[in-house]
């Protein structure tokens, strides 16, 4: 792969797209291999503090600011019994989870997570489980979580020290009900009037919830996209948001059609964009559905049956994908996804936060941040008001999964109350370095406040606990703006982000 010639992107900030959700900034924990017990939860971790939270991974977490946390599950929510994992850790029984085919202690649960997302300043999203569960017991957790503590479950919250009601906001219907791998997978139209009564009666006890009705488990699925279509034609008026999973693979190593997955992620968006305008039309509705995007990540190394079974052990070694230099540039073309299509999508949740396909590692002493944690840091610090509508004019490359193209993949926010723009590109290039022009139109900056950049020559380059920093962001030096105009060399495989102050 050859070219020659320089890029152009042109910078409006009067072109916005709409409002940058802050909760497309969110991660996911499931009570899946390591990521609660040995991830975020371990007690005999030198980190541990006195609740056996790992500081370590609370300080990782801090920094890069998931805005929510998807909780328990996954799949692990379809079979959970959320009386379970609260009250007396000494009570609270060890059971066979079926879903990966583990030991669940529940020394961690509700109490516990909400805890956690205290520490962190994070937004809990609980789902509630809608395989075996009952629309009974979604509601009782709600009023668990929710109610002054007057009643049954409410005070039950009261005697295992929360007197004060948790006010969860966000609430996940059940997981996954698509998928005929799921604990108590129902067809389309049966999943469709459990979760509208199930929302019913949750809002019941707190008519500000917002609910998050399941979509399809991925684009793949032979019921895509007509699942979602029913689900969302009996729930339309009783939910907020409607769910869509993904992940992405280079099974084929196929590496210049992996690094062009952002065509395959907008026509994902664009699919069910679609379903939800022709639904509102359709009802006659002034009501709006957004798209939360709660399990996204690259996922297909760490995919072998032992990923998926633990063998009846208790926090087996499950999925903990190791992420390299071509993945990190696929989730920062997604993360620049969020923000092009920031009309539409207005949660996501990185899938997972710890151990299992996940942004970090931990050994018992030890916490290690593989290259997508970087891109996700940046967006999640640096972007923030509304999303722009950058023209990009890129030279184009040849995939044999999505024919030409561009070598460019860009994004771009902007904030009018702090002033601060930033820029983010993904030169898809294997071999190339590519000149690129930034033309601000509009209000333009002085200078360029920081460039950071994270590139690797070998796309399966990683980092591991003997080279952490292999693949890490650098500081390089802003090029100077002249009459609104500056430009920059961008290094093949790299993903480059341009913080700049309009005036
Ligand atoms: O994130 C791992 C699993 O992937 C989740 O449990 C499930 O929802 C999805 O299939």
């Amino acid at each position: 792969m050859s070219h020659s010639s320089k890029a152009q992107i042109y910078i409006d900030s009067n072109r916005t797209i709409s409002s940058i959700s802050p909760l497309v900034f969110s991660g996911f924990l499931e009570h899946m291999g390591r990521a609660i017990y040995e991830g975020i939860y371990d007690p005999a971790s030198p980190h541990a503090d006195a609740n056996g939270l790992r500081t370590d991974v609370l300080a990782a977490l801090r920094e890069i600011n998931y805005r929510s946390i998807r909780y328990p599950g996954g799949n692990f929510l379809s079979g959970y019994r959320w009386l379970d994992g609260v009250g007396p850790r000494d009570q609270r029984p060890r059971r066979r989870d079926l879903a990966w085919q583990s030991i669940e202690t529940n020394q961690f649960g509700t109490n516990e997570f909400i805890d956690f997302c205290k520490q962190i300043n994070t937004e809990p999203m609980l789902g509630v489980n809608l395989g075996t569960g009952t629309i009974q017991e979604a509601a009782d957790l709600v009023e668990y979580c929710n109610a002054p503590a007057e009643t049954k479950f409410a005070q039950l919250r009261a005697e295992h020290g929360y007197p004060d009601p948790h006010n969860v906001k966000y609430w996940c219907l059940g997981n996954e009900m698509d998928g005929p791998w799921q604990i108590g997978h129902l067809e389309a139209e049966e999943y469709g009037l459990k979760a509208r009564e199930a929302a019913k009666m949750m809002r019941w006890h707190d008519p500000d919830i917002n609910l998050i009705l399941c979509g399809s488990s991925n684009a793949y699925m032979p019921t895509y996209p007509d699942w979602d279509r029913t689900a969302l034609e009996i729930c339309w008026d009783a939910v907020d948001y409607h769910s869509m999973h993904h992940y992405a693979n280079n099974r084929d190593n196929d590496t210049s059609s992996f690094l062009a997955l952002a065509a395959e992620f907008e026509g994902y968006v664009d699919t069910l964009a679609s379903v939800l305008r022709y639904i509102k039309a359709k009802r006659r509705s002034k009501h709006d559905v957004y798209l939360s995007w709660d399990e996204w990540n690259v996922w297909y190394k760490a995919t072998t049956p032992s990923d998926f079974r633990g063998g009846w052990t208790e926090a087996p070694h499950l999925s903990e994908e190791i992420y390299n230099v071509e993945d990190m540039l696929v989730v920062a073309q997604w993360m620049n996804v969020f923000l092009r299509r920031a009309d539409v999508i207005k949660i996501a949740c990185v899938a997972q936060s710890v151990n299992v396909i996940s942004p970090l590692h931990t050994t018992r002493d030890g916490i290690l941040k593989h290259t997508t944690y970087y891109p996700i840091m940046l967006f999640s610090q640096l972007a923030s008001g509304a999303a722009l509508d950058v023209a990009v004019k890129s030279p184009r490359y040849e995939t044999p999964k999505f024919g030409d193209m561009p070598l460019l993949d860009v994004s771009a926010s902007y904030d009018e109350t702090t002033g601060k723009s930033a820029l983010f590109i993904v030169n898809r290039s294997q071999t190339d370095s590519l000149p690129v022009e930034l033309n601000w139109q509009a209000l333009s900056p002085r200078a360029i406040s920081a460039v950071h950049q994270i590139s690797g020559t070998d796309p399966k380059a990683v980092n591991s606990f003997e080279n952490p920093f292999n693949i890490a962001p650098v500081r390089v030096a802003p090029p100077v703006v002249q009459d609104g105009r500056a430009e920059l060399v961008l290094p093949p495989l790299s993903f480059t982000v341009v913080e700049t102050d309009l005036a």
